[in-house]
């Protein structure tokens, strides 16, 4: 186990600022994942903490030792690469010794901790097999035993699931969590897919350019998005214009279209907008507008099973997404006049 501090740390490429003086601390035994689009730096900000990239600024600490000069062989990280790279001519027994011979463990040290690593992630009986043998979730496995059996302080993983298949990917995220908590290893995680971390992680730092955007935990993320970056990257939030804001006390008020609408108070400044997620938005008669409706018109509607997701467009135009849980609601054809109510958990964020 072991924690990290990120300070100050950047990294260019020519004219280009790959990773902005960025600084962030991970705790003993936590899960950690770095979230953001392709291209906002995650996998260069983990292969500089591997030791694979050298930072142009800043320090990498790991349990107290400063390791931002030192060789990536000697920070005891293990590593799981996206494309697993896995030696084709070895063995699953072999590709997963390789970390303990290079270190000069004896042949018994080697077969007893290979064994027991394989026997975790239900290898044991795959050990004489190539990775050409196997399938995709069995050569990821063999990539996360050979990450872990030379017992790393800190496992670090690029986007391990993105090559499985939809059903497969969302299996692994249960054994590679367990793993992790079993073993009470520090884990920094890489993914674009939100859910992924939503669903895995102690934090997450979602990344935006080289920068953290937000660093929170899943619920913090969801619930309390502080940027539209933010709501817009985790559940897809309705990001709606707003004519002005006022505040008074405890109370928030919002002219969306000529309608006001009162919202929990948020300090926030400069340019703002309305984040409302599709739950967090319900649909009424228009004939039964109150305070803090909008007044809309249904485009379509697509049927879900659990539920259905509406389309509404507003007054100026703008196309707002509804979703509607109850089976109990009426059903709103395209051209109904419908009333959207903004429920609690909408928010004023940074535009
Ligand atoms: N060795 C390099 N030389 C020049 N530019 C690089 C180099 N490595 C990465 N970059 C650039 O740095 C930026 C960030 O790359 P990085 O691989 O960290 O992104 P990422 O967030 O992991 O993206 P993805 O989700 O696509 O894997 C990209 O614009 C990339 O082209
Ligand atoms: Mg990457």
């Amino acid at each position: 186990m072991a924690d990290i501090s990120i300070d100050a740390v950047a990294k260019r490429y020519g004219d280009t600022t790959i990773i902005d003086r960025l600084s962030l601390d991970i705790r003993h035994g936590e899960f950690f994942t770095l979230l953001g689009p392709s291209g906002c730096g995650k996998t260069t900000l983990l292969r500089m903490i591997a030791g694979f990239v050298t930072p142009d600024e800043g320090r990498i600490v790991i349990d107290g030792q400063d390791v931002t000069r030192l060789p990536a062989h000697k920070r005891e990280t293990g590593m799981v690469f996206q494309d697993y790279a896995l030696f084709p001519d070895k063995t699953v027994f072999d590709n997963t010794a390789y970390g303990l011979r290079v270190r000069r463990f004896s042949a018994a040290d080697v077969k007893h901790k290979v064994g027991q690593i394989l026997d975790r992630v239900e290898l044991g009986h795959l050990q004489h097999r190539y990775p050409g043998e196997l399938s995709g979730g069995q050569r990821q496995r063999v990539a996360l035993a050979r990450a872990l059996v030379i017992e790393p302080r800190v496992l670090l993983m690029d986007e391990p699931l993105s090559n499985l298949d939809a059903k497969l990917r969302i299996q692994m995220r249960d054994v590679i969590r367990q793993l992790q908590q079993e073993l009470d290893i520090t884990a920094i995680f890489v993914t674009h897919d939100q859910e992924e971390a939503l669903s895995m992680s102690d934090r997450i730092a979602l990344l935006r350019n080289g920068r953290i955007d937000q660093l929170d935990t899943p619920e913090g993320l969801y619930a309390r998005p502080g940027t539209s970056y933010a709501a817009d990257f985790i559940g897809a939030a309705n990001l709606i214009k707003i004519d002005s804001v006022q505040s008074d006390g405890d109370a928030g008020h919002v002219m969306v279209n000529g309608a006001r609408l009162t919202l929990p108070q948020q300090e926030i400044d400069g340019d703002v907008c309305l984040a409302a997620r599709p739950e967090h938005i319900s649909l009424r008669d228009a004939a039964d507008q109150g305070d803090n409706d909008v007044p809309g018109e249904v485009i379509y509607r697509r049927y879900l099973g659990f539920k259905a997701a509406y389309s509404v467009r507003l007054g100026d135009g703008q196309t707002v997404t509804v979703d509607v849980y109850s089976a109990q609601d009426p059903v709103y054809a395209p051209g109904a006049k419908v009333a959207l109510r903004f429920e609690s958990g909408c928010r004023l964020v940074r535009a």
